[in-house]
């Protein structure tokens, strides 16, 4: 049985979590869960955001699902325990499937996104000075190869014809050194390899997003465009994320702990549920993962949604409902 660490974490995540547990055990497949603290509420109790046992059992783990973290924002020397996790379990792809599941979004796109997730302008490499600040954006050959044979893989492996590298080469030096090395991989592959500037492609997303399949990008970018992706289908409560390394592997919904309406059992479990479903696709359940996807799109498509989707369903609800429309 392949053990999975849970972290509920802060806020929703609990709520959300408990969700998605549910609709995975509805599969079918067996999973040993061990759970894991991290995030505020441990922080209050043990003194760490992020404690050494939680990292010992997501390295002894073959995934982790975690619900979202609550973050201070004036806190000295706090450092986010979500980065702190990719980094110790050494997580550089960030990949987040995008597409519309309500069939009421501002867009009916269907999109990845692989998102560099080790360095870029989140190097961490930074100084303050008297009267200027300095952060600088590294672009390693290793990262970038790893990446973007990463996004090619992932092409090949879920047949998807393209693959689109976005930069800004033409201002950026460190992205035309992304960009040279992203057609060089490409070569490898009989996957076409198409490129664009990062602020057209912010706009054509909202425009003509149907020329976009894959998208490769760097840290920040990835990190903007996402949230832009979750605006045009149905918001934060669809997007679900994974960041994948070579020996580990972290799922998690994008939005954070939501602290307006924790503990109201009114959260959208269904981008935790679906980050849940990438995870079966990851242990070798592609058909659970399938069979998930369906039910959640049935669930919205019958009008059982929640408030933030313009329904008035509870998370239990709609996960009641979409482990009945999994059969
Ligand atoms: P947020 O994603 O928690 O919330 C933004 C807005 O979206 C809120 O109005 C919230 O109610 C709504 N929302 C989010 N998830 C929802 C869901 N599942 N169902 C219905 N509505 C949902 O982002 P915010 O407010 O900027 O951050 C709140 C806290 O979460 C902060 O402490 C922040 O540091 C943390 N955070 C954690 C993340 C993580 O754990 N990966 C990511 C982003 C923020
Ligand atoms: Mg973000």
């Amino acid at each position: 049985m392949d053990k999975i660490c849970v972290i509920p974490g802060d806020g929703v995540g609990p709520e959300v979590m408990e969700a998605c547990l549910e609709v995975l055990d509805a599969t079918g497949v067996r999973l040993e869960y061990v759970r894991a603290r991290a995030g505020l509420a441990c922080y209050e109790r043990c003194g760490s955001y992020l404690p050494e046992e939680t990292l010992e059992a997501a390295r002894e783990s073959r995934a982790c699902l975690l619900g979202a973290v609550q973050s201070p924002s004036d806190l000295r020397g706090y450092r986010s325990p979500i980065v702190e996790l990719r980094k110790a379990l050494e997580l550089y792809a960030n990949l987040r499937p995008f597409r519309c599941y309500t069939g009421r979004c501002l867009r009916d796109l269907d999109i990845v996104l692989v998102r560099e997730n080790t360095e870029g302008l989140y190097s961490g490499i930074e100084r303050v000075e008297e009267d200027r600040a300095v952060t600088e954006r590294v672009v390693t050959r290793k990262a970038t190869e790893r990446i973007v044979r990463f996004a090619f893989e992932y092409a090949l492996k879920y047949n998807r014809g393209r693959v689109t590298c976005l930069h800004k080469a033409n201002v950026l030096e460190s992205d035309r050194f992304f960009r040279e090395i992203f057609f060089r991989v490409a070569e490898g592959y009989r996957v076409e390899a198409g490129e664009e500037l990062v602020d057209a492609a912010a706009l054509h997303l909202i425009t003509d997003p149907g020329r976009f399949d894959v998208l490769v990008t760097a840290n920040l970018y990835g990190d903007i465009l996402s949230d832009e992706l979750a605006g045009l289908t149905g918001g934060l409560g669809f997007a679900p994320s994974a960041s994948i390394g070579e020996e580990h592997a972290v799922f998690e919904p994008v939005h954070g702990a939501a602290p307006d309406i924790a503990g109201k059992g009114a959260a959208n479990p269904a981008a935790m549920i679906l980050s849940g479903a990438m995870m079966l696709d990851h242990l070798g359940y592609a058909e659970e993962r399938e069979r998930i996807e369906q039910a959640v799109e049935e669930t919205c498509r019958a009008g059982v949604l929640t408030r933030d989707a313009g329904g008035r369903c509870g998370t239990e609800e709609f996960a009641a409902e979409v482990v009945r429309n999994l059969g």
